[in-house]
């Protein structure tokens, strides 16, 4: 390859046009996911405070934002459900008439066109705050609980949701997961899997948002240690094999490196989730106005496409659509 001076990295940098021939990455707003918030009542469309522009919508709030989703062109939205009442055992997360499954129809009913996707998961619905069966002494016991997720997943897909995505990080739970699905008749409904899901100070803000904070402890002993690389491909190659549709990694900043080899390794769609804490952090800059907030946004989003990326996960999705219009 040619040196400096024949080589000059900077003259198809000159101008706009030579840096569009050139470019390698596009976002677009295909390749977003919009997370939703939905809680019981009525009228309600409250801000979250540490994720401003995002919201909790109750039920029957929810049309008009997928309305305006599905204007700016994004084709999904994934929910999460904050019930009103929680127990031991998560009940809610699998009640026919759950916040969620109630959403569910909800959009479908408004909207049946815009892609639902459903966070399966019960740590928003346990007293305890922990996403599975706890015993008395606290610990989660694994098997059981995918019982309960086998059922949360089978009650979002009766409600009418698109995809089912498993978050809870127990060992077996797409296979669980697709084995119901199958028996039940729901063979066409994917599965997005949390696969590489690491033990995050970056979901701060959504346990905010979701009201889903442990009561004891914390989530270690299920979601991954952010230090290890390896155990996240091992974690993938084992959703890939229990039948996962689509693979995720989860956060995405801090991940670009496990996102990048996950590309490289698996053949199956990848996602990527910039999630809660990665938000608000870009929020609380721009509004102390230490960095453009609608430029670092789109670098941002671009930095995970660039990484490997099919689908990003997104509180920015709207944003950055109606960006990506003009
Ligand atoms: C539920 C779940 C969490 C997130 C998505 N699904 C919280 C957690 O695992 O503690 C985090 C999303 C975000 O921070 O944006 N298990």
């Amino acid at each position: 390859m040619a040196q400096f001076p024949v080589a000059r990295m900077r003259r198809l940098r000159a101008t706009e046009n030579t840096r569009r021939l050139v470019r390698e990455t596009r976002l677009s707003v295909d390749d977003f996911i919009y997370p939703l918030f939905v809680v019981e009542g009525s009228g309600v469309r409250r801000e979250i405070g540490a994720m401003p522009g995002n919201f909790h919508w109750s039920v029957d709030r929810l049309p008009a934002v997928i309305d305006e989703a599905a204007a700016l062109g994004v084709p999904g939205v994934l929910l999460f459900g904050i019930p009103d009442a929680k127990d031991e055992e998560g009940s809610e997360a699998y009640a026919e008439d759950g916040i969620a499954q109630k959403a569910v129809r909800a959009i479908k009913r408004a909207n049946p066109d815009m892609l639902v996707v459903t966070d399966v998961c019960l740590c928003e619905y346990t007293s305890h705050g922990h996403c599975g069966v706890v015993t008395p002494e606290g610990r989660l016991l694994n098997d059981p609980t995918l019982a309960l997720l086998q059922r949360t997943a089978l009650s979002h897909a009766r409600a009418g949701a698109d995809i089912v995505a498993p978050s809870d990080m127990m060992d077996g739970r797409v296979g669980a997961l697709r084995a119901a699905l199958d028996e039940q008749g729901f063979d066409q409904v994917p599965i997005m899997a949390y696969a590489a899901k690491y033990a995050s100070g970056f979901y701060g803000p959504f346990r905010e948002a979701a009201g889903s904070a442990p009561q004891f402890g914390d989530r270690r002993s299920y979601q991954m240690d952010p230090a290890n690389r390896r155990e996240a491909l091992r974690e993938m190659a084992l959703d890939a094999d229990e039948g996962a549709d689509i693979l995720m990694v989860k956060p995405a900043l801090s991940y670009l490196d496990i996102i990048r080899e996950a590309r490289d390794r698996f053949d199956l769609p990848l996602a990527a989730y910039n999630v809660s804490g990665e938000y608000s952090m870009v929020k609380a800059a721009a509004a102390n106005r230490w960095i453009d907030g609608e430029r670092i946004m789109m670098e941002i989003l671009t930095s995970i496409k660039r990484a490997g990326a099919d689908m990003i996960l997104t509180y920015h999705a709207l944003e950055a659509a109606r960006l990506l219009e003009h």
